[in-house]
């Protein structure tokens, strides 16, 4: 099929990817500039296991382009996914300016039955909104259908997520548009859920409200694990073999972050306050994960009776490890809390962007872990990046000021800081007194 994608972001260009690696001629359009030259010169614009490799196939392969022009792409394709940005308004509403701006747009050229595609995450209603939209522009009911198709793919694994997916969830009101997107994505062999628009927008809210709340649950649990002397690894395993909860997103932490849970559990609580659905359970998971991002802070102060001055390493800035992405890090809120507070940072992250160099341009990053932490008093793991665990006991022993370590991913281990005598905090697996 010929298809357009709206949008290279991380979504758009997942999924222009995938449907060009099956054969599919995909045109992503694009409106930064400076995007569509590097994709089209196959040099990725995020970082995602084995994007580069796929990238460069599809452009050898031509089923792939990038542009900046819409009108060529919307005549010319069957099918146009709207992946654009739908962040976060202050008061917790979804920010729908983007969707409805590429609407606008493509209203002007729909000439012959498309099917416009929901990609982006939005609200319930907003296939309605295109729809009327879309006639209020001017465009001809038969010309069109609106569907809706919410992605469920985890940054890092985005393309795997992609191509053996659980499900796939199509919203439509129409037999011609649900046979259209049959046919399309029949290749990937995955169950398709056929639903109406509604429920497939409220599925994607669900599960990532369901998700986070699993994680704030278990975070309580571990919060209490360190109280009580109880182990909080133990805990999750025994909870996961029960096959009615799955032994998945029990890991305890300082907290869940990225671009969807922290938008998507907002987006659910905000949807609920229009229907009088107060949501209480998805408000205590949003509250709980609030408090959980800092609690290596609190610790801190606790520690201290002056921060002022003290060096903290903090050690993994992305929300979590195999991406660049730091939206709703926690690292982001407790160098925040540090920085008010007066502390001097250390930060290694592997993946350290230019992004995060620009937003906190007052701290010092270094290409090393070991190097981050000598001379500070405290050293915080905030990402579960795997080098951590070979964080080196003895150097630390050796080379900071104090030996402090708050383990915000459980990556190290109790025993082996206790026989060192360093200092430990972990989240549920114990501390040393
Ligand atoms: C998530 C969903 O998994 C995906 O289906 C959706 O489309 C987008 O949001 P992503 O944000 O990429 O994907 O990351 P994910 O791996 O789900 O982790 C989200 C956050 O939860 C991370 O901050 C992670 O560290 C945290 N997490 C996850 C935990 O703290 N504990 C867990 O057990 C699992």
């Amino acid at each position: 099929m010929n298809i357009c994608v709206i949008g290279a972001g991380y979504v758009g260009l997942i999924t222009s990817l995938a449907f060009a690696k099956i054969g599919n001629n995909v045109i992503c359009v694009e409106k930064n500039v400076k995007k569509v030259d590097s994709l089209n010169n196959s040099i990725p614009t995020i970082y995602e296991e084995n994007l580069d490799e796929l990238l460069l196939e599809c452009l050898e392969k031509k089923t792939i382009s990038f542009t900046n022009k819409l009108e060529y792409s919307v005549r010319n394709s069957d099918v146009v996914f709207i992946a654009v940005g739908t962040p976060s308004l202050e008061n917790g509403e979804v920010d729908m300016s983007q969707v409805h701006e590429s609407i606008n747009e493509i209203s002007k050229y729909i000439n012959k039955y498309t099917i416009i595609v929901n990609k982006s995450t939005v609200p319930v209603g907003s296939q309605k909104f295109v729809k009327n939209l879309l006639i209020k522009n001017g465009v001809s009911s038969d010309n069109f259908d609106v569907v809706s198709n919410p992605e469920f793919l985890r940054e890092g694994k985005a393309l795997y997520d992609f191509f053996y997916g659980d499900k796939i969830v199509i919203g439509h009101e129409s037999q011609r548009a649900r046979n259209v997107m049959n046919l399309l994505y029949k290749p990937f062999n995955i169950p398709i859920i056929f639903t109406n628009p509604e429920t497939a927008e409220l599925i994607k809210y669900t599960s990532n409200a369901f998700l986070s709340t699993k994680i704030s649950f278990i975070n309580e649990i571990a919060n209490l694990c360190n109280k009580i002397g109880a182990d909080i690894d133990t805990v999750a395993l025994a909870l996961g073999l029960d096959k009615r909860i799955s032994p998945e997103f029990l890991r305890p932490g300082i907290g869940y972050g990225g671009s969807c849970f922290p938008k998507d559990t907002l987006g659910l609580i905000s949807i609920g306050q229009k229907y009088d659905c107060p949501f209480e359970i998805v408000k205590s998971a949003v509250s709980v994960n609030n408090k959980q991002r800092v609690i290596p802070v609190d610790l801190l102060l606790s520690e201290y009776d002056d921060i002022k001055n003290k060096t903290i390493t903090l050690l993994g800035l992305t929300f979590k490890s195999g991406t660049d992405d730091i939206r709703e890090a926690p690292s982001l809120y407790i160098i925040e809390e540090l920085l008010k507070k007066g502390a001097k940072i250390n930060a290694y992250d592997p993946m350290v962007s230019d992004e995060i160099r620009e937003m906190f341009p007052n701290i010092k990053y270094f290409d090393n872990m070991n190097e981050s932490i000598l001379e500070s008093e405290c050293v915080v793991i905030c990402t579960d990046w795997e080098e951590f665990k070979d964080l080196d006991l003895d150097f630390v022993k050796d080379n900071m000021k104090e030996a402090f370590i708050i383990d915000g991913r459980n990556m190290l281990s109790l025993d082996e800081a206790k026989k060192r005598n360093i200092k430990y905090y972990s989240i549920g697996k114990g501390y040393t007194n």
